[in-house]
C-alpha cells in the first residue's frame, strides 16, 4: 500500500471527525445574523493550518469577512502552489426538507455512497474540499514529503461574489505570488469517472423593481384599471426567452465564443445518459436552447434565469389586493468573451425600453464575474492528470463546467497565474441544496489525490 493511503486508512475516523467539528458551525455569509459564525469558522481554519503545518498563519481582515492565509515556504527557489478555497457556506433554507439537521452533521449510507456520506450544509460546498487540502498538506509535513512552498487563502465570501477577495487580491499581489492556483470547489462526472473542470461560467446577477400605483389597491375597485405589477413583471420575464430559448435581450449574444465542431464533438464523447439525467430529477422531459445539447446548454451556452419572484400578498388564505409592487432576482450564466458588466448593462437598459409607461422599473446589479477556461496544456493540467491516473487507475476527462467561480478570473487577471480546478464532488451532493452530503469516498480520495499532484507539479518543472 502507497504510504497516504496507509495514512488515510490509519488516520481516517480523525480526518472525518476533524471535518465534521468545522461543519457545525454555521458560516453563513449571506445572512449577517451569522456574523460571530464566520469568525469563529475563520478561527478554527487558522488553527487547522497551524496544526497542519503551516510556519505563518494569519486572519486577515478585509471590508467584509475575513480571508485566512497560511503558507509554508521550505525554499524561495521552488515552486509555490496557493490553494484557494472557501469556509462560508450557503444558506440551509428550506429548512423543512432536510432529514437531518444542516449543522449537525450525520454519516449516512446511500446507494451511491456505501461507505457513507456526510450530511451538512457545506459538506461538499466547500468545506470538505478544501479540508483535503489542509489534510493533505499535515500527511507531507509529517512524512517530510512537501516538495514545494504551499500558501492558503481561504475566504469567507465566495458564496456572496467574493468582493473582499477581489480587494485582498489586488492590494497583495507579492504576498501571492504563485506558480499555480490549486481549487477544490467543483465535481467531477461520476465517482468512478474522474474530471478536471477546465472551464466555469461567469455571472450577472441583478434585482429588478417593478412598481405600479402608489399603494396596495382593492382588486376589486382598481383590477383591469390599473397595471398590475406582478403581472407586468412575469410578462416581461417571460418576453425575456423566444420561442427557441433564445434570449432575447438585443448584443446579449454577440461576443460568446462560439465552440467548433470538433470542441463540440470532444465534449459529446464525456458519458452521459439522457434518461438517468432525467430519472435523476424526476422530469419527463428537458428543456432549453434550440440546436444545442443538454451538456452544451449548461456548460457552454449562456442563460438567463429567475431565482426568486415575489410580490402581493402570500400569507394564508386570500386577501383581494393589486400590489404596489413586484420583485425578482435574475441571474445570467455567460460564456467566455462576454463581459459581465456590459452583459448587466445591456440587461438593464433592454428591461427598462420593455417596460410599459403604466410602471416604472429599478434594476440593480448585485455581483457578477467573468467566465474562465482553462487550456490542458500546461504543467498544471498535467500534474494533475497524472495525480489521478495514479489514484482512480485512469485518464481524468476534461469538462467544461456550468457553475461560477468569479475570483478565478480575476486571479488570472491580478496575479497572473492559472487555476486548476481539481474538484471532488458530485452533481448528486445538492450543493446549495437541502440535504447536501459529500461521500467520505470522495473525501478520503480527494486526500489521496492531492500530494501526487504536488509531487508531479515540482517533477514536471524540471
Ligand atoms: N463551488 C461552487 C461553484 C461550482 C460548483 C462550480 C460545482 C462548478 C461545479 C461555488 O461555491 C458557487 O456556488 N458559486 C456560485 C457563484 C457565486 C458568485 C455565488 C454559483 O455558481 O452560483
Ligand atoms: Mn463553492
Ligand atoms: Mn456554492
Amino acid at each position: 500500500m502507497s504510504s497516504i493511503k496507509n495514512y488515510i486508512e490509519t488516520n481516517k475516523e480523525r480526518l472525518i471527525n476533524e471535518l465534521i467539528e468545522i461543519l457545525k458551525i454555521p458560516s453563513i455569509s449571506a445572512d449577517s445574523a451569522y456574523k460571530q459564525d464566520i469568525l469563529k469558522t475563520a478561527d478554527v481554519v487558522k488553527l487547522a493550518l497551524e496544526k497542519a503545518g503551516c510556519d505563518l498563519v494569519e486572519i486577515c481582515e478585509t471590508p467584509g469577512n475575513p480571508i485566512v492565509y497560511g503558507e509554508k515556504i521550505i525554499d524561495p527557489k521552488l515552486p509555490t502552489i496557493l490553494v484557494y478555497g472557501h469556509y462560508d457556506v450557503q444558506p440551509a433554507d428550506p429548512i423543512e426538507l432536510w432529514e437531518s439537521a444542516p449543522f449537525e452533521p450525520i454519516i449516512k449510507k446511500t446507494e451511491l455512497h456505501p461507505e457513507g456520506a456526510i450530511f451538512a450544509r457545506g459538506s461538499a460546498d466547500d468545506k470538505g474540499q478544501f479540508y483535503m487540502h489542509v489534510k493533505a498538506l499535515e500527511y507531507m509535513t509529517s512524512t517530510n514529503s512537501l516538495p514545494c512552498n504551499i500558501k492558503f487563502m481561504i475566504e469567507g465570501e465566495e458564496e456572496i461574489g467574493s468582493s473582499s477577495l477581489g480587494w485582498f487580491v489586488k492590494r497583495n499581489h507579492d504576498k501571492l505570488k504563485n506558480d499555480i492556483i490549486l481549487i477544490s470547489d467543483t465535481g467531477m462526472i461520476a465517482k468512478d469517472t474522474p474530471s478536471i473542470t477546465t472551464g466555469l461560467r461567469g455571472l450577472s446577477y441583478v434585482e429588478v423593481e417593478v412598481t405600479g400605483a402608489n399603494r396596495d389597491l382593492h382588486s376589486g375597485l382598481y383590477g383591469g384599471a390599473v397595471a398590475n405589477p406582478i403581472n407586468v413583471l412575469c410578462q416581461m420575464i417571460a418576453s425575456l426567452h423566444d420561442e427557441n430559448n433564445h434570449i432575447t435581450i438585443p448584443h446579449f449574444y454577440d461576443k460568446v465564443q462560439e465552440l467548433s465542431n470538433e470542441e463540440r464533438a470532444e465534449m459529446a464523447k464525456a458519458p452521459f445518459s439522457l434518461d438517468d439525467y432525467k430519472k435523476s430529477l424526476n422530469i419527463n422531459d428537458i428543456h432549453g436552447e434550440k440546436g444545442y445539447t443538454t451538456n452544451e446548454r449548461n456548460a457552454i451556452r449562456p442563460t438567463l434565469d429567475v431565482n426568486g419572484i415575489w410580490g402581493g400578498y402570500t400569507g394564508e388564505g386570500a386577501k383581494t389586493v393589486i400590489p404596489s409592487k413586484a420583485f425578482a432576482k435574475i441571474s445570467m450564466r455567460l460564456v467566455p468573451n462576454q463581459n459581465w458588466e456590459e452583459i448587466t448593462e445591456l440587461f438593464t437598459k433592454y428591461f427598462e425600453s420593455i417596460a410599459p409607461k403604466s410602471v416604472t422599473i429599478k434594476v440593480s446589479a448585485h455581483h457578477g464575474g467573468q467566465a474562465y477556461v482553462t487550456p490542458i496544456d500546461n504543467i498544471g493540467y498535467q500534474a494533475a492528470s497524472k495525480a489521478y491516473e495514479i489514484t482512480f487507475g485512469k485518464k481524468p476527462i476534461p469538462m467544461r463546467s456550468g457553475g461560477s467561480i468569479p475570483i478565478v478570473a480575476l486571479f488570472e487577471d491580478e496575479l497572473k497565474s492559472k487555476s486548476i480546478l481539481m474538484g471532488f464532488g458530485l452533481d448528486s451532493d445538492a450543493i446549495h441544496s437541502p440535504n447536501e452530503h459529500y461521500g467520505i469516498f470522495n473525501y478520503l480520495k480527494g486526500i489521496e489525490t492531492i500530494p501526487y499532484f504536488f509531487q508531479n507539479f515540482v517533477d514536471l518543472q524540471k
